[in-house]
C-alpha cells in the first residue's frame, strides 16, 4: 500500500507571493535566470503617478514611451458621459450603448461601473499600416492651447495624426496607444471573459508580446486566421489573404468557450426511431469485425428470427477465422433489450441474416447522452471582406459609406465562440458599428440578450468622401445610423422580440466647475461666488449620468422619472438610485421619499432649500430608511 508523504518543506513563500503580484500586475512578472521573477521597475511604474527610470536588461517588449503608457493608463480623468437623447432608439428601455469619445477616457469612465462584468471585448484597432491615423494621448497643454488660439479648435481632428512607416516613433506610437488601452480593458472582463482582437502581419507580432505583458502568457488562448479574400493580384512575392484574430482570457482556468454544434457531418443520421425519439436519428453500423482482436468469446451465434444463429462474417457457425462480434454476449443482450441491435435479412452474408447495431445522434451506443459538439477550429473560413461591401450596400443602398468594415458575420462567429445569454459585448474601436449588427443578427436568432457597448471617436469624414457627400460628418453618424438601418431590417426580417434601441453618451468635460475639484485654490471671496458648482449648461439629464458613473452603476439600467411633491425625480433601476436635482429640497420631501427606501440618493448640495434643511434631510434619511445612503455633488 502507498501511503502519501507529508510535505516536510515549507511553503515557497516567495513563489506564492510572486503569484499573488501576477494576479494583480500579470505584466511586471518576467523571467530571470532563476526563473519567474518581478520586474521591480515596472512594479514601482504601477505604483507611481510619474515615469519612473531604470534600465535593467531583461526579457521584455520595450519602446520609448512604455512607461508614459503606464502613467496614462493610471491617471484619473475628470471628463463625463453626457446622455444625447436625440440620438438614442427607445433611450429609457434599451441596455445597449453607443458612446461618443476617445475611448482611453471612456474605458476610464467605465472602469467602476463595468469593473468584471464584461464577458466578451471585440476590437478591431488601426492596424498601423501606415496610413492609419493614431490618437495622440499625450497632448501637451501648450499644444492645445496653440491650437485654440489659432483658430483649431476641432480638437479630434487635431490628435489624430497619421502614422507613416517613415516616422521615428512608427511602431512606438501603435504600441503606447493600444497598451494603455488594453490595460485598461483587462479589467473590464469578467473572470471568465475574454478579449478578441483582429490584427494583421503590421503588428501581429508585437501584440502578442503586449498582450502576454498584460493579460499574463499563460492566458493566451488562440490566434485564429481569417481568410479574409481569395487571392491577391498585385502581390509581389507571397499574396497575403489572411489576417487574424488573436484571443487572450482574463483568466484561462475559468474560460469556457461554447463548441461547435454544427461540427459533425449529421447527414448520415438517416434513420428515425419512434419508439426512442429522444435519442434522434441514427444510421446502422455491422456488427462484425474482421481485423485484430479475435477473442473465441466474441464469436458466439445471435438468434435470427427464422429460429437460426447467426455467426460474424455472415457465417452460420463459429469458424475462428478472425471474424468476430464487436460487442461481447452481455452488452448484446443489453442491445436486443433495449433497441439497440437489429438482426435484418442480408444478401451479402452466407447465412442470409445480418447483424447491425444502431448509432444515435443524442446517445452513445450505452445509452448515456452523447457530446455532439467539439472545439471551434482556429481557422475561419467562407467570410470575406467583400461580404462587408455588400452589407453596406444593403443598408445604404451604396458601397463606400464605411471604410474598412469587418464582415458582421466574422463577428458573429465570433460571438458565438465566446457570448451567451445576457453577456455584454465590448468593442472600443466600433467603427461602422458592425459589431452591434452582429449582436442583433446572434439574438434575433437564439433569442439571448447579449448586449452591446459601442465606442467611437467622432473621427470627422474626409470632406471628399462619399460618407460625407450623404451627409455623415463624422465616423459616429455612420455607426448610429447602421445600427438603426440594421435594427429595422433585421426586426423586418426576423419578427424576434428583442432590444433594438441604444443609449448614446458623449464624453464631455465634466458638468462641475473646477471649483469643485479644488476648492483649495480659491479664496472665500471667490468661492462664494460659485453659488452653483455645476456648469450653466449642463442638465439634470447630464448630472444622472454622472452619478451613475461615479457610483460604478452600470449606464444601461432603466431610468424613470417621476414626480415627488413637485419636484423631478430619477429611480434608477427601481429603488437602487433616487436622484433629484431640483431646489428647494425639505424635511417634507425627505419624508415622501423615505417611504420608498432607495438605496442611494443624491442630491445637489446647492439644492436644500437652506443649511438646516439640508442637516435635518440627512437626519430624517438616517431614521426613516436607514438603508439609504445619501450623496450630494
Ligand atoms: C479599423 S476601424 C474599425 C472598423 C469596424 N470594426 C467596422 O467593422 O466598421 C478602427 C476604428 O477605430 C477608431 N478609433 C481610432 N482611435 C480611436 C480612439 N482613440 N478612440 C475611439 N475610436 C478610435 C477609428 O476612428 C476607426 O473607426
Amino acid at each position: 500500500m502507498s501511503l502519501e508523504k507529508l510535505d516536510l518543506a515549507s511553503p515557497d513563500l516567495v513563489n506564492e507571493n510572486i503569484e499573488k503580484i501576477a494576479a494583480l500586475f500579470p505584466n511586471c512578472v518576467t523571467e530571470s535566470s532563476k526563473g519567474k521573477a518581478i520586474d521591480f521597475d515596472l512594479l514601482k511604474q504601477e505604483l507611481s503617478d510619474s515615469v519612473v527610470e531604470g534600465n535593467k536588461e531583461r526579457y521584455r517588449l520595450e519602446w520609448p514611451g512604455k512607461r508614459e503608457a503606464i502613467v496614462t493608463a493610471n491617471l484619473p480623468t475628470t471628463k463625463t458621459l453626457r446622455p444625447v437623447r436625440e440620438d438614442s432608439v427607445d433611450f429609457d428601455n434599451t441596455e445597449n450603448l453607443y458612446i461618443e469619445g476617445d475611448n482611453l477616457e471612456v474605458l476610464k469612465l467605465l472602469q467602476e461601473s463595468y469593473l468584471n462584468k464584461i464577458k466578451m471585448i471585440y476590437i478591431d484597432p488601426p492596424y498601423n499600416t501606415g496610413k492609419d491615423f493614431i490618437y495622440k494621448d499625450n497632448f501637451s497643454k501648450d499644444e492645445e492651447k496653440e491650437l485654440l488660439e489659432s483658430g483649431q479648435t476641432d480638437e479630434y481632428k487635431n490628435r489624430l495624426i497619421t502614422n507613416p512607416d517613415t516616422a521615428g516613433r512608427y511602431h512606438s506610437d501603435w504600441l503606447s496607444m493600444m497598451y494603455s488601452r488594453l490595460k485598461l480593458a483587462r479589467n473590464l472582463l469578467t473572470q471568465d471573459g475574454a478579449v478578441f482582437v483582429s490584427i494583421d502581419e503590421n503588428e501581429n507580432h508585437n501584440l502578442r508580446k503586449i498582450c502576454d505583458e498584460i493579460f499574463g502568457e499563460r492566458n493566451f488562448v488562440a490566434e485564429l486566421i481569417w481568410q479574409k479574400k481569395t487571392g491577391s493580384s498585385d502581390a509581389k512575392n507571397i499574396a497575403t489573404i489572411t489576417e487574424y484574430v488573436i484571443i487572450y482570457s482574463k483568466e484561462i482556468t475559468s474560460l469556457a468557450f461554447n463548441q461547435d454544434e454544427d461540427a459533425h457531418d449529421n447527414a448520415r443520421y438517416k434513420y428515425k426511431d419512434e419508439y426512442y425519439e429522444e435519442r434522434g436519428p441514427f444510421y446502422y453500423d455491422n456488427l462484425d469485425r474482421g481485423t485484430l482482436g479475435y477473442h473465441e468469446s466474441l464469436d458466439y451465434g445471435i438468434p435470427t428470427p427464422n429460429g437460426g444463429l447467426a455467426f460474424p462474417n455472415g457465417r452460420t457457425k463459429k469458424l475462428n477465422d478472425g471474424w468476430r462480434w464487436k460487442w461481447g454476449k452481455k452488452k448484446l443482450e443489453w442491445g436486443l433489450n433495449n433497441g439497440f441491435i437489429e438482426v435484418q435479412e442480408s444478401s451479402s452474408k452466407d447465412c442470409g441474416w445480418g447483424v447491425y447495431y444502431k448509432i444515435y445522434l443524442n446517445v452513445d451506443n450505452e445509452g448515456n447522452p452523447k457530446k455532439r459538439s467539439s472545439p471551434y477550429k482556429n481557422i475561419i473560413q467562407g467570410i470575406l471582406n467583400t461580404h462587408a461591401s455588400n452589407e453596406a450596400k444593403d443598408l445604404f443602398n451604396r458601397t463606400g459609406i464605411f471604410s474598412n468594415p469587418k464582415p458582421t458575420n466574422l463577428i458573429y462567429n465570433l460571438l458565438k465562440i465566446g457570448s451567451n445569454e445576457n453577456d455584454i459585448l465590448l468593442d472600443f474601436f466600433s467603427g461602422s458599428a458592425s459589431s452591434a449588427q452582429a449582436v442583433l443578427k446572434a439574438n434575433s436568432e437564439d433569442n439571448f440578450r447579449r448586449k452591446y457597448i459601442q465606442v467611437q471617436i467622432p473621427e470627422p469624414t474626409d470632406d471628399k468622401s462619399d460618407a460625407f457627400k450623404e451627409g455623415y460628418n463624422s465616423i459616429c453618424e455612420i455607426g448610429k445610423e447602421r445600427i438603426r438601418r440594421a435594427a429595422k431590417k433585421i426586426k423586418e426580417e426576423t419578427k424576434a422580440d428583442i432590444d433594438y434601441g441604444f443609449r448614446v453618451y458623449r464624453l464631455d468635460e465634466s458638468n462641475m466647475q473646477d471649483v469643485y475639484y479644488k476648492p483649495q485654490e480659491y479664496d472665500q471671496g471667490q468661492l462664494d461666488a460659485f453659488a452653483d458648482n455645476v456648469k450653466p449648461d449642463r442638465t439634470s439629464d447630464d448630472l444622472l449620468a454622472q452619478v451613475m458613473i461615479d457610483w460604478g452603476l452600470p449606464l444601461s439600467l432603466k431610468i424613470e422619472r417621476i414626480d415627488i411633491k413637485g419636484k423631478e425625480v430619477f429611480k434608477v433601476a427601481e429603488n437602487s438610485l433616487y436622484a433629484c436635482f431640483d431646489k428647494g429640497i425639505d424635511e417634507e420631501f425627505a419624508k415622501e421619499i423615505a417611504n420608498d427606501s432607495p438605496l442611494r440618493i443624491v442630491f445637489k448640495d446647492s439644492g436644500f432649500k437652506n443649511d438646516t434643511a439640508k442637516t435635518n434631510v440627512k437626519q430624517l434619511l438616517k431614521q426613516l430608511s436607514p438603508e439609504t445612503e445619501m450623496k450630494v455633488i
